[in-house]
């Protein structure tokens, strides 16, 4: 076989050899071209981990691909025993699937190759973001972030009172993205600012008091998606702004679909009358990355304000309190060995006194039952990944989303909590699923009801209190470090 197609390439003019190759690789290079760069689209592998319905039309996809390459040596073989020296085509055939292959390559890369330029028309409204690092005064460095659909020049007014008295800053050069950097803040202060002649805002720094703060946490609000109880994120929102607390944690799933602009258009718009107003942090979730969402995000949420500043991933020091923020999507696949480096670099200084929070979007311990044939309960990956490193380096409290409910587990000493409840569905009750099991070390379990979690640290003391929208108590627990 191998001697006929050797002989048969032999009698080919160089023309047609060329003419030959390029009719079959080109479709073969641009498809296999094409695999190769969904599986580099952040956020993918966990994509194909977690939902069945992806990984089978993955699958489909990849077999294409080894039939294309079974074909053309099908093809080349078949020409070279039917007197290959006048056969310059491939076979009809051939020819429908290598289409088929050009067709389907073309349009995956046309789609995804180009989701960062599909931007929603308008521009983005402001956020305020809390910065990673201590900051002068203990009060950490914030940005006010926005994206322009047009490339401008924005200018920054701010100061301690309406009238903006502190130097002004101006951009140096035209962007789309725009992160103002206001650092050397002093602690429980006002500060006002404007961008150009736009809206007046306002927003108070936390005291600077040793092991003391406040922070509002919830997750899963799901923007772009049809079941949902906007309601409930107002009410939220509201009384997170009202008692005045440090910093609002949003723990991922902002979207429905990050690869469609428009849903960071509606949550941006929706969320920036309060978030404008408060230290923000929202933390990147499986959801938000969907097939190319986290370039969207990288412009919205981590502007490239300092060259070293990790951008999907922080250290917030807030009065000794450690907060570590990390991209942690579907579970471990987005935990990087070079995320991983920095984590453990940035707790082995730290002591065992210290007040230590992890915070990330994938639950660790949880109850859940089976989505898409995968169990939603206890992550035993990230328990493995983490456990051992948490218990090490005595991390007190992690929260996560993703499962949207309420729940807090003890295991090993660490309290773990779930804040599935911005305003996206809730989950079913995982007592009526066919398939489903308690989380390991559960000590309340809450569904059906959307709402945050408040978390006051005083001193030795934490108290973890889950609030309703409207502001009532649905559990406390206290932790004392
Ligand atoms: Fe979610
Ligand atoms: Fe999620």
């Amino acid at each position: 076989m191998f001697l006929k197609v050797k002989t048969y390439f032999k009698n080919l003019t160089t023309k047609q050899l060329i003419f030959r190759l390029c009719l079959l690789i080109i479709p073969i290079v641009l498809y296999t071209g094409f695999i190769i760069f969904i599986f580099s689209i952040p956020g993918f592998k966990g994509l194909i981990m977690w939902a069945d319905w992806v990984r089978e039309y993955v699958i489909y996809i990849i077999l294409f691909d080894v039939l294309l390459f079974v074909l053309i040596l099908v093809d080349f073989f078949v020409a070279s025993v039917k007197k290959a020296e006048i056969k310059r085509l491939p076979s009809i055939v051939m020819t429908v699937f290598l289409t088929l292959g050009l067709v389907i390559s073309m349009g995956g890369w046309g789609y995804f190759g180009t989701i960062p330029l599909q931007r929603a028309v308008g521009d983005k409204a402001p956020q305020l973001l809390i910065l990673d690092g201590v900051g002068a005064n203990n009060v950490p460095n914030m940005a006010v972030s926005f994206y322009t659909h047009d490339r401008t020049t924005k200018t920054l007014y701010w100061g301690l009172t309406p009238s903006l008295e502190l130097p002004e800053k101006v951009e140096s050069r035209a962007s789309k993205t725009h992160g103002f950097l206001l650092d050397i803040l002093e602690p429980n202060t006002t500060y006002f600012y404007k961008i150009n002649e736009g809206i007046m805002y306002n927003f108070t720094t936390p005291v600077n008091t040793p092991n003391y703060a406040r922070f509002a946490i919830s997750s899963d609000l799901h923007f772009g998606a049809d079941d949902v109880n906007r309601t409930a994120t107002q009410g939220i929102l509201e009384n997170i702004i009202a008692h005045k607390y440090d910093i609002l944690f949003n723990l991922g799933d902002m979207v429905e679909y990050g690869m469609f602009d428009g849903h960071y258009k509606e949550a941006m718009d929706y969320m920036s009358p309060y978030v404008s107003s408060i230290p923000y942090r929202p933390v990147i979730g499986n959801h938000d990355t969907f097939f190319g969402g986290k370039t969207f995000w990288r412009d919205y949420f981590s502007p490239e304000l300092l060259p070293d500043t990790p951008r999907d991933y922080f250290h917030i020091n807030l009065n000794g309190i450690h907060v570590f923020v990390l991209d942690l999507e579907w579970g471990t696949e987005t935990y990087t060995r070079a995320q991983q480096k920095w984590f453990e670099s940035e707790l082995s200084p730290l002591s065992d006194d210290d007040w230590i929070l992890v915070m990330n979007h994938a639950m660790y311990y949880s109850s859940g039952y089976f989505v898409d044939g995968e169990q939603w309960w206890d992550n035993e990956a990230m328990i493995t990944e983490f456990e051992d490193l948490f218990i090490e380096h005595d991390v007190d409290l992690v929260f996560s989303g993703h499962n949207h409910h309420m729940e807090t587990l003890n295991n090993s000493g660490i309290v773990y909590n779930i804040i599935g409840a911005f305003g996206g569905h809730m989950d079913p009750d995982y007592h009526n699923k066919t398939v489903g099991q308690e989380g390991t070390g559960s000590l309340w379990y809450l569904t059906g009801q959307h709402g945050y979690l408040d978390v006051e640290i005083n001193g030795t003391i934490a108290t973890i209190t889950f609030r309703t929208p409207e502001y009532t108590i649905l559990q406390t627990f206290i932790v004392v470090e």
